[in-house]
């Protein structure tokens, strides 16, 4: 299939809008879903909607099925070595917290992220301060925005017990060197978790070459369904850690003085589950495997180049992060001196039906550490296309000469 075939089925791409289509560039808050997945999760609705682990009829278990399809479909996306690594929340910020509270983290422990996290990857530590008198720091990124391997050595050899960081990150498209990262922590005896949000819909992920401890993403920025998130674990972790959130479907068996948790991934899975969201998630992570990684990148990588190549001139405009569009995945994130970045996206969405994100992207520390006001975010997908991109150029040029008063 053509890059420009699977176009037909996004449903909203289809659409007209004012008499003219959508140009869908905010991919990094959530992409759009192909029927493939919307009909995979009807079916279940329609067909076979029922419970896991509890009814032992045939709906059931066909639910049972389709949830564990699913799981070992995710498990092969992220190359885990087990099911039973992976568990289903409901968004990268529940996998955070999961693991926030599982660890038990304890006064004076050391949490280390980046200085440009989104807010679910520091408010849980900022939070775990507050309640339990654990540290939180981070490591100031070079200049340029790209990771200082140097600043990080320094801050592991002063102890750290976590390094819990985004891997690539919403704010610019930069991505981290993990393989390293995790290298090195692992040498200081710290833990790593990574924040996969904006990599797993984007880059081929493995978490057995990488060595991770913890993995943390959600499906609704990869073609999948809203409210589905995925923490991957290595299996002797999870095996050691307790969920934060217990109860029906959790253990094998309880008394009224005891209980006896289920082995993961369902110790950390309680209650009656989305499980139309589980088995959708399996159709996404299906459907961009079929796109494929190389294909993904390479079309992010020609639209990111037109953009930056188009804007980076004209005076008063800058794009965050490293100055080479291959380093800055499929994001360009615009600051425009003296104009206001909602003021932008609104001109760009009423002229041209160009959707992005304007503001702090939920990254509020970065922006209040630098004395930015917010940018202007154009984050591509796979279905996105050059002559998209042309259009948002030429719209982004006319909005700027209107708002200066040109
Ligand atoms: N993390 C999402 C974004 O960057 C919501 O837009």
């Amino acid at each position: 299939m053509s890059l420009d075939d699977c176009r037909n089925d996004f449903p909203i791409l289809q659409k007209r809008f004012y008499g003219k289509p959508i140009i869908y560039f905010d991919n990094a808050a959530m992409t759009l879903k192909p029927r493939q997945v919307v009909e995979k999760m009807n079916e279940y609705y329609y067909e076979y909607s029922s419970v896991t682990g509890r009814s032992i009829h045939k709906l059931a278990n066909r639910t049972k099925e389709e949830v564990e399809k699913a799981r070992r479909i995710i498990q092969d996306y992220v190359n885990a070595h087990s099911e039973h690594e992976i568990i289903f929340t409901r968004n990268t910020s529940e996998s955070i917290n999961l693991v926030a509270y599982a660890l038990d983290l304890k006064p004076g422990d050391v949490v280390l992220t980046t200085d440009r996290e989104h807010n679910s990857n520091l408010v849980p530590w900022l939070f775990m301060q507050k309640k339990k008198g654990i540290r939180h720091d981070y490591v100031p990124s070079n200049p340029d925005l790209t990771f200082d391997m140097g600043a990080y050595e320094e801050k592991l050899e002063q102890g750290v017990k976590l390094v819990s960081m985004v891997w690539t990150s919403n704010l610019d498209g930069y991505t981290i060197p993990a393989k390293e990262v995790v290298k090195k922590a692992h040498e200081h005896g710290a833990l790593v978790m990574l924040d996969a949000a904006q990599t797993a819909p984007h880059h081929k992920v493995d978490v057995r070459e990488l060595d991770v401890d913890f993995l943390a993403f959600s499906v609704h920025k990869m073609c999948g369904p809203t409210g589905v998130g995925v923490l991957y674990g290595k299996k002797k972790l999870l095996e050691e850690i307790d969920g934060f959130i217990v109860g029906g479907d959790t253990v094998k068996d309880a008394w009224y003085d005891r209980f006896e948790f289920l082995p993961p991934p369902e110790k950390f899975e309680a209650g009656l589950q989305n499980y139309a969201g589980m088995i959708g998630a399996g159709a996404a992570a299906e459907y961009v495997s079929r796109i494929g990684f190389k294909n993904i990148e390479k079309r992010e990588y020609e639209i990111n180049k037109l953009i930056t190549e188009s804007i980076q001139d004209i005076p008063g405009v800058s794009i965050l992060g490293p100055s080479d569009p291959r380093q800055r995945s499929g994001i360009v994130s615009i600051v425009v001196e003296g104009a206001d970045p909602h003021d932008i996206a609104i001109a760009l969405d009423e002229t041209a039906n160009i959707e992005v994100r304007s503001g702090r992207h939920c990254v509020h520390s970065w922006f209040n550490a630098h004395d930015v006001p917010g940018s202007v975010r154009a984050s591509v997908y796979f279905y996105n296309t050059l002559e998209e991109a042309e259009t948002f150029v030429d719209t982004f040029k006319k909005v700027l000469g209107v708002l200066r008063g040109a």
